[in-house]
């Protein structure tokens, strides 16, 4: 199997017991060191969205932000990020999820998005969906029109793929694990 998609998926490391016993953790962290990887791993991207009329790349705190740059970048859209609460400096819209353990929220700037503006959601990883959900709703609640959400990777036996595309958002994403 050496098309693209496959070539990524293979290049993910998977790490047994990691951050706890039982759960196999996904580490992109070997595409992005490989620049063949990196470079394939992008273009897959690049290939799926030059043309679609977007605005805006918005990435996820903190590996959304790797990918989503260099993708803006490439498609010549600004990039907006999607942080972890408190570290945004000016005026604020936060969104609260729940966690395995607590809660957690993700912030935008006021003025990220304009209302309209069409914008591509993307993170590394897409497991409950909860973040990835927080992420859209604090979009659209800013006016935004969400048309994809994407990463690299779902974890299908988490559900969260199933519940973001619920909500009518569509999801693109590359490998899926168990
Ligand atoms: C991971 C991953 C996604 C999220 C997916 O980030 O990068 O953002 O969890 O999980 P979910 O679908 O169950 O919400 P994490 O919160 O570990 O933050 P990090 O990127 O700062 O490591
Ligand atoms: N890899 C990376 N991030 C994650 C994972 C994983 O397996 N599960 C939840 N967040």
């Amino acid at each position: 199997n050496t098309d693209p998609a496959s070539y990524i998926c293979a290049a993910i490391r998977s790490v047994p017991d990691w951050p706890k016993p039982g759960v196999t953790f996904r580490d992109i962290t070997p595409v992005l060191q490989n620049p063949r990887s990196f470079r394939v791993l992008i273009d897959l991207f690049v290939y799926r969205y030059i043309g679609q009329r977007l605005d805006l790349v918005a990435g996820v705190d903190a590996r959304g932000f790797i990918l989503g740059s260099v993708l803006a970048y490439e498609l010549n859209l600004g990039f907006v990020p999607v942080r972890k609460k408190g570290k945004l400096p000016f005026r604020t819209v936060a969104e609260e999820y729940t966690l395995e353990y607590g809660n957690a929220a993700v912030e935008m700037h006021t003025d990220a998005v304009r209302p309209g503006q069409r914008v591509l959601l993307i993170d590394d990883l897409i497991a409950t969906g909860g973040t990835m959900l927080a992420a859209a709703k604090l979009l659209q609640r800013l006016g935004a029109n969400v048309v994809e959400a994407a990463a690299i990777i779902e974890l299908p036996e988490l559900g969260g793929a199933q519940a973001v595309k619920a909500t009518g958002l569509p999801l693109y994403t590359v490998c899926r694990f168990n």
